[in-house]
């Protein structure tokens, strides 16, 4: 299994190159199974998520064939897909691939639309909270599916199609939004989705819908108005990029210290983090193509940050603030309030010597004058690249393990921290 061996200390200065964003690329394969047209998506990153969700949609019956990397210097800029659903040939999604990542589920809702049925595994538990689907659910219901769950699985139909209704979502879900937005443009006539997520993911597969030939209003804002359409077109489109990958590379290079262009970033989706980050002492600047992130002679402030929905301080970006803090000159007070489990990421900082309290939902973090290297294990996505954050301010080797974890979510790592002047190297056993 692999291992990321880093080195602490060194600077960082450089560009780095944005991929395109894991959660949108996930929804906008998804989002094939509603054509039997070609959908061409470009600045595809390569991920494990994203080859795993390919496996799964070949098992429907998706075609997929993947152009060559773009040549020339940027030939990083990801990869473009070629997906079309002519026949589906499978509606039931297994176990074995939803309990493996969980944005699977959403193929429920375009595979009701598309074929009035589907059977679809709940995806069960999670490392970061329960996480539960009810709100899908709600939502596909009031589209006029039939859903019963047997065997740990939704078994859902709608023998005459999906009619467009109402729908006002409790709380704000990301997957709840993207599923039943996909049903909607199949279904017949209008669908409104009230207190929608406002993700910059959902306006992407949104803007890719009406590509498709959906009529959609609202698009960016918490309320949707959808007119679905018995059929959609294929289209072409390029996802966008990532703005996790974004911060947090901007909160490497504030806890590292140095200079580094974020290439391609879009500084408007993360500026609630953008802010956050200008609180500790870095500068953060927009420039031509891209987001510029310093941090020269200055000390690490602390912050108080409260996760919340889109525009809010995201989820994601958690983890890799708090490690940013764990070397403050003072105290961070950060709230986690989407998800009920996600500070696993606490433990192994202090393994690095992190000064961290956890009560509840709340984490106070009293920096230190100094982190020192250890082996550490990666536990989900984002708590592993904290980790990746704390090596590099440590003293001495931080080794860490269960890299998988960060495969997932962040395309060529090492690579472009090293390319930075950052000694981070993969360790491959045979
Ligand atoms: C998406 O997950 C992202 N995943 C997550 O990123 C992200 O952390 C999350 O949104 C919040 O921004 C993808 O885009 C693939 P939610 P999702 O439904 O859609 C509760 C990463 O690291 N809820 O917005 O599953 C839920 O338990 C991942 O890339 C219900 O109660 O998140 C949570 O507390 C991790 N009932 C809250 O809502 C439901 O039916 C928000 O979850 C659905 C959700």
């Amino acid at each position: 299994m692999d291992r990321i061996k880093i080195v602490g200390g060194n600077t960082l200065s450089g560009t780095i190159p944005i991929s395109g964003a894991k959660n949108a690329a996930l929804p906008l394969m998804i989002a094939s199974l509603l054509t039997d047209d070609r959908l061409t998506l470009k600045n595809v990153p390569n991920l494990a998520d994203v080859n795993l969700l390919a496996r799964i949609l070949r098992n429907h019956g998706v075609d997929l064939a993947v152009d060559g990397k773009r040549a020339g210097p940027k030939a990083y800029l990801g990869e473009t897909f070629h997906l079309t659903a002519r026949d589906i040939v499978d509606t039931s999604a297994p176990y074995e691939m939803v309990s493996r990542m969980r944005a699977s589920f959403w193929v429920l809702g375009p595979l009701l639309a598309r074929m009035h049925r589907a059977r679809v595994s709940l995806p069960g538990g999670c490392a970061i909270g329960t996480r539960p689907v009810d709100m899908h659910l709600v939502g596909l219901k009031a589209l006029g599916a039939q859903l019963d769950i047997d065997g740990g699985y939704v078994l859902a139909k709608a023998p005459k199609g999906l009619i467009g209704n109402r729908i006002t979502f409790p709380k704000v879900s990301v997957g709840a939004t993207h599923n039943v937005l996909m049903a909607a443009a199949l279904a017949k006539g209008e669908t409104l989705i009230e207190n929608a997520a406002r993700e910059p993911e959902i306006g992407d597969v949104a803007e890719c819908l009406t590509k498709m030939g959906v009529e959609i209003e609202g698009i960016g804002t918490s309320t949707l108005r959808i007119q679905g359409k018995p059929r959609l077109e294929g289209a072409v489109h390029s996802v966008l990029p990532d703005r996790i990958e974004t911060g947090t590379f901007a909160f490497a290079v504030a806890a590292a210290g140095g200079d580094v262009l974020l290439e391609g970033a879009r500084p408007e989706h993360l500026q609630a983090a953008l802010d956050a980050l200008s609180h500790t002492g870095a500068t953060v600047e927009t420039v031509a193509g891209g987001v510029r992130v310093a941090r020269t002679g200055v000390d690490i402030g602390p912050v108080t940050v409260e996760t919340q929905p889109f525009p809010g301080f995201p989820t994601d970006l958690q983890a890799q603030i708090m490690a940013l803090v764990t070397r403050a000159s003072g105290t961070s007070i950060i709230r986690e309030t989407i998800f009920e489990n996600r500070f696993m990421h606490v433990q192994e900082l202090a393994r690095l010597g992190a000064d961290i309290q956890l009560h509840g939902d709340t984490a106070t973090i009293t920096g230190v004058p100094e982190l020192r290297g250890a082996p550490v294990m990666a536990t989900d996505l984002r708590a592993s690249v904290s980790l990746v954050i704390a090596g590099l301010m440590a003293e001495g080797e931080t080794v860490i393990n269960r890299v998988y974890h960060l495969d997932r979510g962040f395309e060529r790592l090492e690579e472009k921290l090293s390319s930075c002047g950052a000694d981070v190297t993969r360790v491959t056993e045979r």
